[in-house]
């Protein structure tokens, strides 16, 4: 299938925000999207680049009342020598086709995915910020659209890529490496086995809501949910996995099913070890997370993610006490990590894994 491309005019181009801490993230959208339609008759048809503009949807489209929506999350990066990266563009579309079987939706083809993507941030290259720590976000997002209220799969579908220039997730973060502080709820839960918490789909983040609004009233950035059953062993932030460094090993949830298998969760479990330091895969209990914080035993705890990167936690607060972690500064793993992690994206280092796509 060849990309049909409809540039948008020189006039018509959007101001691009300076990039700076004020900058933010997913509040500015680059000059053009990618779309492509399904159905189940064609398969994936009229692949295209226009210019960045609002969706053309029935009220009735399924997506808007059953949620059948997924999307992904990818960063394009840009170093001071004008070199544009990728990074594991492909495991992104692959999670996307996991997320898509998941929820009955149609899958793309990798290549072909990863290929239309590298067009669309070629032609907006002028809105990667060329700063370290800022990136060019990228939204692939796949909506049914069948205008239909009966509770079904739809049998159309429209794919859309939509990017960019984002600085921290975190505000408080300021483009900076900064510890943010985190709220435990067993009030709420985020997911169970057997449902989608390991697909990437917007419900999911729908039913963080009201959990992530009483974490942040209370001071907190994100919400560290437990297991849906139990209520006591450690899963993931909904914004990031998690990580703790307890007497020097890096432990991190298992993926049970009803956690989001994290690009970078899975980055820094084959990183660590090359920069020596063991990591297992395994399940922490809330008590053991808190006793280990208190007695110091647990020195860092950190969350990963591509829109989170590295984003060392302070502090755990759960149940009206407030736990900080170490002596509340960014820890040294993580230090490493992010340091690491970044050298890789932006090109400033040995990329042992092969993990780097170069566009420029
Ligand atoms: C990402 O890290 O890219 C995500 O998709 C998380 C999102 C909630 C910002």
């Amino acid at each position: 299938m060849d990309i049909t491309i409809k540039e948008r005019r020189p006039e018509d181009k959007k101001m691009i925000p300076a990039f700076d801490a004020k900058l933010g993230f997913g509040r500015h959208f680059s000059d053009h999207m990618f779309l492509m339609d399904y159905s189940s008759a064609k398969g994936w048809y009229n692949p295209r680049i226009e210019p960045y503009q609002y969706l053309n949807l029935s009220p009735a489209a399924m997506c808007l009342h059953y949620g059948q929506e997924i999307f992904e999350g990818m960063k394009a990066y840009r170093n001071e020598e004008g070199e544009i990266f990728l990074f594991r563009p492909e495991e992104n579309i692959k999670r996307m086709n996991r997320s898509a079987s998941r929820l009955v939706m149609p899958e793309l083809d990798v290549d072909f995915t990863v290929n239309a993507i590298k067009k669309l941030v070629e032609l907006d290259k002028a809105w990667i910020p060329p700063v370290k720590g800022y990136a060019l976000y990228i939204r692939p997002t796949m909506i049914a659209v069948d205008p239909f209220l009966g509770v079904k799969p739809s049998d159309t579908y429209l794919f859309y890529v939509i990017t960019g220039p984002v600085a921290s997730y975190y505000p408080e973060q300021e483009g900076k490496l900064k510890a943010v502080k985190i709220y435990v709820t067993d009030k709420y839960v985020r997911a169970v086995v057997g449902g989608t918490g390991e697909a990437k789909s917007a419900g999911n983040y729908a039913a963080s809501l009201r959990a992530q609004l009483e974490a942040r009233d209370a001071g907190y950035a994100q919400v560290l949910w437990l297991d849906g059953v139990e209520h006591r062993y450690i899963e993931e932030v909904g914004t990031m996995n998690i990580f703790f460094v307890k007497d020097g090993v890096l432990y991190t949830s298992p993926l049970t099913g009803s956690i989001l298998p994290g690009i970078t969760r899975d980055s820094v479990i084959k990183l660590a070890p090359h920069l020596g330091y063991e990591v297992r895969e395994e399940r922490l209990t809330i008590d053991e997370v808190l006793s280990g914080i208190e007695s110091g035993e647990i020195s860092e705890v950190f969350g990963t993610g591509t829109a989170a990167i590295i984003s060392p936690v302070s502090h755990v607060a759960y149940r009206d006490r407030d736990f900080e972690v170490g002596s509340g500064d960014v820890g040294p793993i993580a230090q490493r990590l992010y340091e690491t992690l970044l050298g890789i994206q932006y090109g400033e280092i040995e990329d042992p894994f092969g993990w780097r796509v170069k566009l420029a």
